[in-house]
């Protein structure tokens, strides 16, 4: 088992990485001074494999879990799940020394942790992610949130967990397309943060599609201990955060145009990562060697880092970007790489170097 602090004052917490945690989740939280009573927010796929144990566990350590199920799916970020969410809890007596467990991937996540952030004004959360995407990403940082019909992560606040609970095995249960689109992110932390883990993927991406435990554990504490450190030098995203959006400003934009659910998160930004790659290297330098590597770790874990770009569908994209939140002074703002490992942020780049890098490049 490894552990990743992330220091924020006394909203600091730590990150548990490991194989077999979820039976000891009752023991963590036994460590937290929290009330007997908890709600564990859930989804249905979610509840068939890991609610039993988690339920037992906190039992176990003298717990008194309400359990709330909702629909899988990101359908489940909006006002109505959230409503019921807090009815439920009110219904179980959660008061304002219980806690929230929100077991399951980035949508449980961002659900439950908006659900605890509101209910009685902010009740403890404790965060116990089962897709490897939330394990590496959403379940670390603070940010919680729903969406609106006019855009994804529209309501929302930065709330904080107080322990994180990153068990390898509910990875076990995942389906291979799922988990791949995990890995984006993964890789996404080597290219923008740490060249050693990028060079160390491209030697261990097999182990990882193999969910070897002793890979994975290594891998997911480095990506969390990323994240925690950016975080914990900006929480709210007013500078350097703002890396962590590597590939996503296109990835998000080609999100939108496909219909959300037709790519994966971790597809569209796989996509992303190597278009923004390229500007990098029109922009900023990045050598053409490096995008070849990014572009080939991204293929060799089974993820698309190429699609058919026609002049209609870059219109397209260009016009979702405009609407992104990371527009300033009319200008789209990217992440780009000076080298893999090193990332600057806040760059505009202007919609012209995008139509030709796209129409150009990705053939
Ligand atoms: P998800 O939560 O929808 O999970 C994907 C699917 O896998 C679901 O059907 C779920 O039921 C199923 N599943 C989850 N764990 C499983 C397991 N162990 N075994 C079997 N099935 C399992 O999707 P996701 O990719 O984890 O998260 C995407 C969400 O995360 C989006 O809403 C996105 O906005 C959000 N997100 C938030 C942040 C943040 O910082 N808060 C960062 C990135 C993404
Ligand atoms: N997923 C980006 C962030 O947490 O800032």
């Amino acid at each position: 088992m490894r552990t990743v602090s992330v220091r924020l004052g006394d909203r600091s917490y730590e990150i548990v990485v490991g194989a077999g945690l979820l039976a000891r989740l009752g023991e963590f939280c036994g460590g937290l001074d929290l009330g007997r009573r908890c709600g564990v927010i859930t989804d249905d796929r979610v509840a068939g494999h890991w609610l039993g144990l988690v339920v037992e566990s906190l039992r176990g350590g003298g717990f008194d879990p309400v359990v709330v199920t909702v629909p899988a799916g990101e359908r489940a970020k909006c006002w109505s799940v959230v409503h019921r969410c807090h009815e439920l809890l009110a219904a179980g007596r959660l008061e304002r020394g219980s806690f929230v467990v929100a077991l399951g991937g980035g949508v449980v996540g961002d659900l439950g942790g908006f659900v605890a952030a509101t209910y009685m004004r902010g009740v403890a959360l404790v965060q116990v992610p089962t897709t490897l995407l939330a394990q590496v990403d959403s379940s670390v940082g603070g940010k919680v949130g729903i969406n609106l019909r006019a855009g994804k992560n529209l309501v929302g606040a930065f709330y904080q967990p107080r322990l994180v609970v990153a068990d390898l095995e509910t990875l076990g249960t995942l389906p291979e397309r799922e988990y791949r689109s995990g890995l984006a992110e993964v890789v996404k932390y080597g290219a923008i943060a740490d060249a050693d883990l990028f060079e160390r993927l491209e030697r261990e991406m097999e182990g990882l599609l193999g969910r070897e435990l002793g890979v994975l554990e290594s891998v997911v504490a480095r990506c969390c201990e990323i994240k925690a450190e950016v975080v914990m030098e900006d929480e709210r995203e007013s500078g350097r955060r703002a890396i962590l959006n590597f590939g996503h400003t296109v990835g998000h934009a080609l999100e939108a145009i496909c219909g959300y659910g037709r790519l994966l998160h971790g597809e569209a930004i796989a996509i992303g990562q190597v278009v923004e790659g390229w500007l990098s290297a029109r922009c900023i330098g990045l050598e053409r060697g490096a995008v070849d590597r990014l572009e080939g770790l991204l293929g060799r874990a089974g993820l698309p880092t190429r699609t058919r770009w026609t002049a209609a569908r870059v219109e397209r994209l260009l016009m979702a970007m405009r609407s992104d939140k990371k527009v300033r002074d009319g200008q789209v703002r990217f992440v780009l790489l000076s080298r893999l490992g090193c990332a600057e942020w806040g760059h505009g780049v202007g919609e012209e170097l995008v139509r030709s890098v796209l129409m150009g490049e990705a053939v």
